[in-house]
């Protein structure tokens, strides 16, 4: 068995270590039971990394990560790095990685599993069977656009500038990848922008709907505003199947959509770069949840947002379709047993905590796999 796949896991702050250690099981269970072996590193990033090594992502981090098959990535922040200046925030080790990485395609599934339908806020008729995927860009926007900073005028007054800023390419680039994944789903997508009231969400609605046309005439495309759909998803959210979104919209209704299912620690995610000549890409895997200070070291966090976020990684970075779906029923299967970690608790089933859920998981998977 030759451990040819290259994985850096970099846990991060808050419960992403104690989350993260629950996957180092299923990973061995993999090379025991599968003999799919993985070479697997380990880095810093986010608080931990400005502790150890004084910036939220090194550029060691950064060369590792390139020279990685994929990361795993888990959560920063915490209170204890709130009072730093910008440029030395924890948040600054996703962003980084995403950009020198490359990584434009922020995939984010929002989907009630049977259980957990009364997890939601939502009537469990309004919520049940929902299964949306937000593509989200994740390089560009206002995130990063220039002119952004905070000036002082000849008055003395202060101004705060970010820029929104769209280029035909980006957009081209992760709509193709929404048109794709909607043509393996149900056909059908939905643009969100603020065509209304922004250049760049013109430019926007211009692009997609040329991408569409020339590329995907299959796709039932709709467009619609930011904000409308904002209402749509607390309201109506099985109209939506697949949702395409820039960097600040996505980032807004994809915790939207997350919270409708009503089980945050339950939701993972893949970014993804563009594939090269030999169709190999960059790619990050991370839970949606964030660090959840509150939590973290009192093993009670949920571990199947960031167990699932590797099986997103089996299928996306390794083909490896089969194991990832092994992953997913063996969850499932955890939680029609009964099974729960406090987010998710409901009447009638058992509270348990990290590394017991991750157990169940792993007995599960060894049945399954039986
Ligand atoms: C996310 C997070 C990040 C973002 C933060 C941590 C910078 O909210 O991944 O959605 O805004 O992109
Ligand atoms: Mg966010």
């Amino acid at each position: 068995m030759t451990a040819n796949k290259k994985l850096l896991v970099l846990p991060g702050d808050g419960i992403g270590p104690e989350v993260m250690r629950e996957v180092r099981r299923v990973v061995d269970w993999m090379s025991r039971r599968r003999s799919v072996s993985f070479q697997v590193e380990e880095g810093l990033v986010g608080g931990a990394a400005l502790d150890a090594e004084g910036t939220p992502c090194s550029d060691e981090t950064v060369e590792r990560a390139k020279a990685a098959d994929a990361v795993l990535f888990g959560s920063v922040g915490g209170p204890k790095w709130d009072g730093l200046p910008f440029d030395r925030r924890p948040e600054l080790g996703i962003l980084r990685l995403r950009q020198e990485l490359g990584l434009f395609a922020n995939l984010r599934p929002a989907t009630v599993l049977d259980p957990l339908v009364s997890a939601s806020s939502l009537k469990p008729e309004v919520v049940r069977g929902l299964d949306l995927m937000i593509v989200r860009e994740s390089t560009g926007g206002i995130y990063f656009g220039e002119p952004r900073g905070i000036e002082t005028g000849a008055d003395g007054k202060r101004r705060g500038i970010d820029t929104e800023v769209y280029t035909e390419d980006e957009i081209v680039r992760v709509a193709r990848v929404a048109f794709e994944l909607a043509r393996g789903r149900s056909g059908k997508l939905t643009s969100i922008d603020k065509a209304n009231v922004m250049q760049s969400g013109r430019l926007w609605r211009a692009v997609v709907g040329e991408v569409g046309k020339a590329e995907f005439p299959d796709v039932q495309l709709s467009n619609m505003y930011a904000d409308n759909c904002a209402m749509q998803l607390a309201s109506n959210p099985r109209q939506f199947d697949v949702i395409l979104a820039g960097n600040l919209f996505g980032d807004l209704l994809s915790d939207l959509a997350a919270a409708l299912t009503g089980s945050l620690g339950m939701l993972p995610s893949a970014t993804l770069g563009a594939p090269d000549a030999a169709g190999r890409r960059h790619a990050l895997y991370e839970p949606i949840h964030g660090s959840a200070p509150d939590i973290a070291g009192k093993g009670i966090a949920n571990p199947c947002a960031q167990i699932l976020s590797f099986a997103m990684l089996l299928r996306w970075s390794f083909g490896m379709e089969e194991d990832a779906r092994l992953i997913e029923q063996a969850v499932e299967k955890v939680l029609a047993g009964g099974l729960r970690t406090a987010d998710i608790m409901a009447a009638g089933t058992a509270r348990v905590g990290t590394s017991v859920m991750g157990e169940a998981i792993l007995r599960e998977l060894d049945k399954l796999a039986a």
